[in-house]
């Protein structure tokens, strides 16, 4: 399973790099503002620079939604960098451009899914990456990880390359199940990442091995 972390924040980014289990990095108009990255030169730059920080996928996401504008932008955030995958939503304009970066080898990731129907057109449009955002749906009463299920299921039945980007992870459990699930990524906060290594009696033996250690010396 890959590990995206989902920010903007470079000191987090590069927390979970100097970790050593991450394949990748998403972001997103919100996350973006959120770290007061706003205007179109400091945006892209701030691309740059999470590339230079993370080994692997970069998703800059467009913030076109009509077909010649989104390709416009794609095309621009691809050049920055060839970690960049560009990140389109789930609209009929959004399937187009899919469609068209695939025939150009630019590569991509289709968010804001939340449907097997519209899974499916992403990988038919030959997305590299399909984003359904679990905590979105669990926040209306809805299985997220239901959702991961299916996808899995169609894909696995017509053997779509397409990856599964399980989104919108709020917390541990969420990384494990989906695993458990056979999703191909998930992008989550540090904090989800970091709750993988806690368990109390890793601490409570530890402590008993450095104690037992320290009457011998
Ligand atoms: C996915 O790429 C999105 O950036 C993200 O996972 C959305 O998560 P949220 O629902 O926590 O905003």
């Amino acid at each position: 399973m890959k590990f995206f972390i989902d920010t903007a924040n470079l000191d987090q980014i590069a927390e979970a790099q100097a970790l050593g289990v991450l394949d990748g990095v998403t972001t997103n108009p919100s996350l973006m503002a959120k770290e007061g990255i706003t205007g179109k030169n400091n945006i892209l730059k701030h691309y740059v620079d999470i590339c230079n920080i993370v080994d692997g996928d970069v998703s800059a996401e467009v913030v076109a939604t009509e077909f010649d504008q989104m390709i416009k932008e794609g095309e621009e955030l691809a050049e920055l960098h060839d970690q960049i995958v560009v990140k389109i939503p789930m609209i009929k304009d959004g399937v187009k451009a899919l469609k068209y970066f695939s025939d150009k080898g630019i590569r991509t990731n289709c968010t804001l899914v939340f449907s097997c129907g519209q899974a499916l057109l992403a990988a038919k449009a030959g997305a590299n990456y399909v984003s359904p955002f679990i905590g979105r749906l669990d926040d209306i009463s809805t299985d997220g990880l239901n959702l991961i299920s299916e996808i899995r299921t169609i894909y696995d039945n017509y053997g779509y390359e397409t990856e599964i980007l399980a989104a919108s992870i709020r917390h541990t459990m969420h990384i494990i199940d989906c695993a458990k699930i056979g999703a191909d990524v998930m992008t989550g906060p540090l904090s989800a990442i970091e709750g993988l290594l806690k368990h109390p009696l890793t601490d409570i033996g530890l402590a008993k091995f450095l104690e037992d250690y320290k009457k011998g010396n």
